[in-house]
C-alpha cells in the first residue's frame, strides 16, 4: 500500500458496506419542519439525549451522526430504518448486535465524519486546525502534556511556529482519539503509553498511512491509520485493525442522508420549538 495518496474528496461512494462520509454543517439552517423530520427518524433515547444540549450547534452535529449510522445500517443489513436497533456499549461506544459491522462517528465545528466497516475495528477522530481554547496556548500546552509520550511532544515541539505546534498537537490527539475510539475505551485510559511515530509529514488532501502505533512500548503492526489533512482545515484520522486500502470521503447532502429515513417516534411539537429557540452556539 502507499503510504502517501492523492484523493479527491467529492468522489462518488463506494457501493461497498466500506465508507466515509462527511456532512457540512456551517451551511445547513434546518427548519421546524427539517428538524421535526430527524427527530422523528433517531431512537427516542438518542432523541431525548439531543434535546438535552444547550446549543443548535452540538445538537445538529450529533444528530447528523445519528442519521449517518441509520443510513448506513439500513443501507447495507437492509433492515428498514425504523427496525434499526443501535445500542451503547458500557463507555457509550454506539454498536450494533448481529453484524460484523463496525462504525463510528466524529465532529469538530462544522463537520461530521463518519467511517463504516465491515469485517474491522473502526475508529474516526476529526479536529478543527485551529485552537479555539481560552487558555493560551502555553497553558493548554502544560496541561495536556501529560497525554503524550516525550518522543511524541519532543515532534509537536520541533514546529518554529505556534500554528505548526498546534497542527503537529491535532494530528496527534486525532491519532489517539481514532485509537481509542476504535478500541471502544474512549478517553479512560492512560494516553501517554499510547505512542504514535509518524514516518511522513501530512500533506493537504492525501492519505498518509504508515504513521505506527506502539502500546507500552510494543509495536502494534496490525492497527492502520489513515490520516488525512483536508484543506488545511480539518485532520481526520482513521484507525483500523486490518490493513485495508483508504477510501475517499463523500460529502453528504441533506437530502442523500435523510431520503430513506422513515419515522419512529409520532409528531413532538414542543420538542422542535424548544430546538428553533435554541441559539446557535456559544
Ligand atoms: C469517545 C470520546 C473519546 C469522544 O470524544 P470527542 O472528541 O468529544 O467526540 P467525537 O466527536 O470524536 O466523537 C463523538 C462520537 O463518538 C461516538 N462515541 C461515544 N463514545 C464512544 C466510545 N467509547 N468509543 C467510540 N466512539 C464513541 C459517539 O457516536 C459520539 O457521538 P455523540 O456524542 O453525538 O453520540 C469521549 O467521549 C470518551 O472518552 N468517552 C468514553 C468514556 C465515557 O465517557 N464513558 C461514559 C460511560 S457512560
Amino acid at each position: 500500500m502507499h503510504s502517501v495518496l492523492k484523493t479527491f474528496v467529492h468522489s462518488a461512494m463506494t457501493s461497498s458496506n466500506r465508507v466515509r462520509w462527511v456532512f457540512d454543517c456551517g451551511n445547513w439552517f434546518p427548519s421546524k419542519n427539517d428538524w421535526s423530520k430527524i427527530s422523528r427518524s433517531i431512537q427516542p433515547e438518542e432523541k431525548e439525549r439531543i434535546g438535552r444540549f444547550v446549543f443548535k450547534r452540538d445538537a445538529k452535529s450529533s444528530i447528523i451522526g445519528q442519521l449517518m449510522i441509520m443510513k448506513y445500517l439500513s443501507q447495507v443489513t437492509h433492515i428498514p430504518w425504523s427496525k434499526i436497533k443501535i445500542k451503547r456499549d458500557q463507555n457509550n461506544k454506539p454498536v450494533i448486535d448481529g453484524f460484523d459491522l463496525n462504525f463510528n462517528v466524529s465532529h469538530d465545528e462544522n463537520l461530521v465524519v463518519f467511517a463504516g466497516e465491515q469485517n474491522n475495528t473502526v475508529g474516526i477522530d476529526i479536529m478543527r486546525n485551529r485552537y479555539k481554547g481560552g487558555k493560551s496556548v502555553n497553558e493548554f500546552f502544560r496541561i495536556m502534556h501529560r497525554n503524550f509520550n516525550s518522543k511524541e511532544w519532543q515532534v509537536i515541539n520541533k514546529g518554529c511556529t505556534e500554528e505548526q505546534k498546534i497542527n503537529a498537537f491535532y494530528r496527534f490527539w486525532c491519532l489517539k482519539e481514532s485509537y481509542v475510539k476504535a478500541t471502544g475505551t474512549g478517553l479512560t485510559v492512560n494516553l501517554k503509553n499510547i505512542c504514535f511515530v509518524p514516518k511522513s509529514d501530512l500533506i493537504k488532501n492525501y492519505f498518509v498511512t504508515n504513521t505506527q502505533l506502539f502500546v507500552d512500548g510494543q509495536l502494534l503492526s496490525d492497527w492502520v491509520f489513515h490520516e488525512y489533512l483536508y484543506d488545511n482545515n480539518y485532520t481526520v484520522t482513521v484507525c483500523l485493525n486490518k490493513p485495508v486500502d483508504p477510501i475517499n470521503f463523500k460529502f453528504l447532502t441533506f437530502e442523500e442522508l435523510t431520503n430513506s429515513a422513515e419515522m419512529i417516534t409520532d409528531v413532538d411539537e414542543l420538542y422542535c420549538n424548544s430546538f428553533m429557540a435554541k441559539s446557535d452556539c456559544p
